[in-house]
């Protein structure tokens, strides 16, 4: 008998009110541990085993380890030029930015190829055709025998169910809404949620069936119950984007058979989501040249993204109450640090004023490399002159107000070029002058 905090995954022999290592309150829960997922001691046997050479995928006849095409160009990017036979893929997102559909979408591709159970814990068969149907626009499909759904939330039973019949694809949604008799707790419990996780990986790698699993995330925008389940699959998606916005941003963060990094880009359109072929130029909005905006480059995995950041500033009413630095795209912690840097180095105090940024279009930045247009939003609000829309900002500022140059610069150049900009601002780099565009190197924060 052990405890997991269902917030961070990490496991107590004791049970305590709060969770020692992330500091949630209230978040541990009783797992019981199974010895095998069969639930009882298996008698030993000698373990299989082989060289490694006999793994050799590209000299067996057998093309089951090839990559299969979702059938979404913007999808396959992501995961790794399409899933892989046994691979097990986490797909998680806030409720209603459209994991159901996107699976959906890719089952009924999928359809034409092969069998697929469609496990439907979160809505009923008749919500899931009516979904389908509006996907198809109200025609009939002729495919659609492929496509076999189950309201089965026991995940034994779905397991007796595959040993019958032969599916080429599972989709699990979602993993809360299921749960097997050998664990104690409601579905959607940490240990419910552990176990059908490990159960439903553990039947892709001995079938070699892929399988995709919804995962809900919760308000800290982790996945719902133990973080184990991230650790357990091959590949975790992400897929974010805003009610207000059309666009809908699929990431990888980890991948086992593929890159992570990569993004792919979809709109949600009334019958569905669409792959938005060249994402470049998708989050930039305003036209016009107002002070407070700038326009940055970051890399997206291999792709070049150009995105506006807005900054406004303003001097505080009064010197009571908590200074507001408000971050909308970026990290708030990453918004702070450049304040500190920008009041010091910088020569723009911000230490009496309330800073916002927001990066538009709803795009979640990590990348490090639009600190610079981040600074550059900012000082043109603090001074109110507007920054030419053909300039473009790329590079990362360290604490000591340096500009670094950041990998993929030749790509920013490139790609700039090719976007009609006339101006690049970067740090410290190897690249020399090139044609068509003016490259601008900055070293020092103090020189923006
Ligand atoms: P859904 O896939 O059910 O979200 P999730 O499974 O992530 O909870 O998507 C629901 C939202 O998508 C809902 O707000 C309606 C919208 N939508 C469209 O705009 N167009 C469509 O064709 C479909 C099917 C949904
Ligand atoms: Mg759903």
């Amino acid at each position: 008998m052990k405890y997991v905090c269902s917030s961070c995954g990490s496991e107590f022999l004791k049970w305590s009110g709060k969770c020692s290592s992330c500091g949630e309150w209230g978040t541990l829960e009783e797992v019981e541990e199974t010895l095998s997922s069969s639930g009882k001691h298996e008698p030993v046997k000698v373990a299989n085993y082989g060289e490694l050479a006999k793994y050799n995928i590209k000299s067996s006849s057998k093309k089951d380890e090839s990559h299969i095409s979702t059938g979404y160009g913007e999808l396959d990017r992501v995961l790794g030029k399409g899933f892989v036979h046994g691979e097990v893929v986490l797909l998680s997102g806030e409720p209603g930015v459209g994991k159901s559909t996107l699976l959906m979408q890719v089952v009924m591709k999928f359809c034409k190829k092969g069998r697929v159970l469609y496990v439907c814990g979160e809505e009923s068969p008749a919500q899931l055709y009516s979904r389908f149907d509006r996907l198809n626009n109200g025609k009939d499909s002729k495919y659609s025998s492929n496509f076999v759904v189950t309201e089965d939330t026991v995940v034994e039973n779905i397991l007796a169910l595959l040993e019958n019949e032969k599916f080429d694809l599972i989709v699990v949604d979602s993993i809360q809404s299921v749960s097997s008799t050998m664990s104690k707790g409601y579905a959607g419990s940490v240990s419910q949620v552990r176990l059908s996780g490990s159960l439903f990986t553990r039947i892709a790698k001995t079938k070699g069936i892929p399988v995709f699993i919804v995962g809900q995330i919760n308000k800290g925008g982790d996945i719902a119950g133990p973080k184990v389940l991230e650790h357990i699959v091959d590949c975790v998606l992400y897929m974010e984007g805003d009610q207000y916005n059309q666009y809908r941003i699929v990431r990888s963060m980890k991948n086992r058979f593929g890159s992570t990094n990569e993004i792919g880009v979809f709109e949600m359109r009334s019958n569905g989501l669409e792959e938005v072929g060249n994402p470049s130029l998708l989050f930039l909005e305003s036209e016009s040249d107002s002070s407070g905006s700038a326009i940055g480059a970051i890399m997206q995995g291999s792709r070049v993204v150009f995105v506006e950041v807005q900054a406004l500033v303003v001097a505080r009413e009064s010197e009571v109450g908590p200074m507001r630095r408000v971050a909308n795209g970026i990290k708030k912690p990453r918004l702070d640090m450049l304040c500190a840097v920008l009041s010091r180095k910088g020569g723009v105090f911000l230490g009496d004023k309330d800073v916002f940024v927001n990066v538009v279009g709803g795009l979640n930045v990590n990348d490090p490399s639009i600190d610079l247009a981040v600074c550059a939003a900012i000082k043109s609000s603090v001074k109110d002159v507007s920054i030419p829309k053909n300039k473009v900002f790329f590079g990362e500022v360290g604490l000591t107000g340096e500009i670094r140059g950041m990998w993929g610069v030749e790509s920013i150049v490139s790609e700039s070029k090719r976007a009609g900009y006339d101006e690049l601002v970067i740090g410290r780099t190897k690249i020399g002058e090139s044609a068509g565009i003016k490259v601008k190197k900055m070293i020092k924060i103090s020189s923006l």
